[in-house]
């Protein structure tokens, strides 16, 4: 068999991300201050691929290429692939097609996060040898994703974890059938792509991978279903953004680096190095990015704190900042908040006493 191979699509437009994404590509807004992106891409190096192609749009691939490189910190190759219009997930492994050649490979939608890697799914992907492996897990809101119809297994000990047999898949189903969703990672053989051929776009324009999968399983091959333990995430909007951002605060080990002046961090906290706190406290789960300044302020827990940011004199909790934010004097307490790059909010000093704003294109601000 040739040797497995990564793709990661990081195109698209990241819509319900605005305004952030009006100037960053959603894929590299930071989960616990790394993008979300180089989870994807550790997770492949974790389970052993060597060579990972990158789908990336026009607009947004050179600010991909630029953090993510050739490859070697994360111990794989990159290969950059344009898909000119984001025509879909289909018309991504089809544009990938010369790059994928007919190795097998693991997709992975580069802003999907998923506890525990992908080692153990590409294992049972060799181990079993089907033409397609899908992950599924119950949702609250199958109709948002691609929805799987199971089959009590007929071959029980072939599947992993006795998931049954996928019957049909329907994307977005106005009414779904079950609250099984498509996770965003999948495994292929080159079958798929005279699948992805064969379809037609779906009522949004695209060509979807959902379709193509039932195009297989249509044929008769076998396409077989696992259910994820672990937790999942789609970041696609703000509150799965922050939750994402709480599953993987969870986890971090306390590492302080940084310089603490009559400051206190409690529970798991991590201060990289160059960041100063003076008479603040931190209260973990959370993580202070490098040249950060804090002074007379609370960090509560769930909270990203990203590189060369300044927060002074105010309390933040539940929140991602990306670098180089400040955010000054503040009567209440931040909460729930995603700030972009360099953004600014600090109390005024001019009266008349009101709110002033400069704030981009669809920015949400809310204030009681
Ligand atoms: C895509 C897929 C969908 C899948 C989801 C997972 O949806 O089309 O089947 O469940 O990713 O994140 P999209 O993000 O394009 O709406």
């Amino acid at each position: 068999m040739d040797p497995l191979k990564g793709l990661i699509l990081s195109g698209g437009k990241g819509t319900r991300l605005r305004p952030i994404t009006h100037t960053s590509a959603k894929q590299l807004v930071p989960v616990a201050n790394k993008p979300v992106l180089f989870y994807g891409i550790e997770a492949m190096a974790q389970a052993g691929i060597e060579d990972v192609g990158i789908i990336i749009a026009p607009e947004t691939g050179a600010e991909i290429e630029a953090a993510a490189g050739e490859g070697s910190r994360f111990g794989v190759r990159i290969t950059y692939i344009v898909q000119e219009e984001p025509l879909g997930l289909a018309h991504a492994v089809l544009t990938a097609e010369p790059y994928l050649g007919s190795s097998p490979f693991v997709m992975y939608l580069g802003d999907n996060l998923l506890q525990g890697g992908i080692s153990e799914l590409v294992a049972d992907f060799r181990e079993h040898a089907p033409d397609a492996l899908i992950l599924l897990t119950p949702v609250p809101d199958p109709e948002n994703y691609g929805v799987a119809e199971l089959a009590p297994p007929a071959d029980a000990p072939r599947q992993t974890q006795s998931a049954g047999r996928v019957v049909r898949l329907v994307e977005k189903p106005a009414e779904p059938k079950t609250d099984l969703a498509l996770v965003g990672v999948y495994m292929f053989t080159a079958a798929v792509h005279d699948a992805a051929r064969a379809i037609a776009p779906s009522p949004r324009g695209e060509l979807e991978i959902t379709d193509a999968i039932q195009h297989l399983v249509d044929a008769g091959l076998r396409v077989e279903p696992h259910i994820v333990r672990g937790w999942w995430k789609d970041t696609g909007r703000l509150e799965d953004m922050l939750e994402a951002n709480r599953l993987i605060l969870d986890n971090v080990r306390e590492r302080i680096e940084g310089e603490l002046i009559d400051s206190q961090v409690d529970g798991r906290v991590v201060i990289e190095a160059g960041a100063r706190l003076e008479r603040s406290t931190v209260r973990g789960p959370a993580i202070v990015g490098a040249g950060a300044r804090l002074s007379d302020c609370y960090v509560g827990p769930y909270t990203a704190i990203g590189e060369g940011c300044t927060i002074a004199n105010a309390e933040v909790e539940h929140s991602i900042l990306l670098s180089g934010c400040t955010v000054c004097d503040l009567d209440g307490r931040m909460e729930s908040s995603l700030l972009g790059r360099n953004v600014s909010i600090r109390r005024g000093d001019r009266q008349p006493r009101a709110y002033r704003f400069m704030v981009g294109d669809n920015s949400d601000i809310s204030i009681l």
